[in-house]
């Protein structure tokens, strides 16, 4: 009595752990085995890529994109006036579509004195090495048709090059290239300032040739 008692427990557990491990197998044992017999999630109804689907009027599984959807990391579209410098009736916009910093303006001087300087020189009158060497020279910024020219044209040169200079769209973003036109103002700033608009340290400093 005591002993049948006392035996019952253990082989009910037992008998229990069996079934566990027996489900366990089986439902671990993967969706896609051939041996199954029932339905597998691989084949379930769905449609794959380039699918005929005659919910949709053009009947096609595959879905246009939503007109002007924004990609993540693209914030502008490429006929912008951020990214090509025209408004939408193409002409040349005359105003920075974000505040002129200092920080935008260094920005625009490291960027230019890597990518523009080889034609334009250091200060944008046009000599640069590559000028020298018998590359096409580049007009001034100083002209007086660049220095009244909207900000712009040059973005817009910029972006889709100008008569015999490449588009430097690849190597300066949308960003980099306002900071740029930005700098270009700065250096046509440079070379028209009023001595009498400079203070008294400022004269002494260009009179001792040193940059104000
Ligand atoms: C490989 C040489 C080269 C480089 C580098 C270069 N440019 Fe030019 N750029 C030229 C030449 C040459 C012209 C004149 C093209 C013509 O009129 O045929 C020009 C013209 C321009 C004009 C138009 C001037 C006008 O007549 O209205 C602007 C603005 C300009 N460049 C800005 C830039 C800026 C900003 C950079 C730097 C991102 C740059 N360029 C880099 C060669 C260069």
């Amino acid at each position: 009595m005591s002993r049948t008692s006392l035996g019952s427990g253990p082989r009910l557990h037992l008998g229990l752990g069996l079934l566990i491990l027996a489900l366990g197998a089986v439902l671990l044992s993967g969706c896609a085995s051939p041996k199954m017999s029932w339905q597998t999630m691989a084949a379930q109804p769905k449609f794959v890529s380039y699918d005929e689907n005659p919910f949709f009027r053009d009947q096609m599984s595959n879905r246009p994109q939503v007109p002007n959807t924004v990609a993540r990391g693209f914030i502008a579209s490429p006929t912008s006036a951020y990214v090509t410098g025209k408004d939408a009736a193409g002409n040349e916009v005359s105003e920075f579509p974000y505040p002129v910093t200092m920080a935008m303006m260094e920005r625009g001087q490291e960027r230019y004195n890597i990518y523009c300087t080889p034609c334009h020189g250091y200060t944008g009158v046009g000599n640069g090495v590559v000028v020298q060497r018998g590359y096409p020279q580049p007009p001034s910024f100083y002209d007086p048709r660049l220095i009244n020219a909207p900000v712009g044209h040059f973005v817009n040169a910029m972006n889709a090059g100008w008569a015999r200079m490449p588009t430097y769209a690849f190597q300066v973003n949308a960003s980099d290239r306002w900071a740029i036109a930005a700098y270009i103002r700065a250096l046509q700033f440079s070379q028209n300032v009023n001595v009498q608009n400079m203070s008294a340290e400022q004269r002494q400093q260009v009179e001792a040739g040193g940059s104000p």
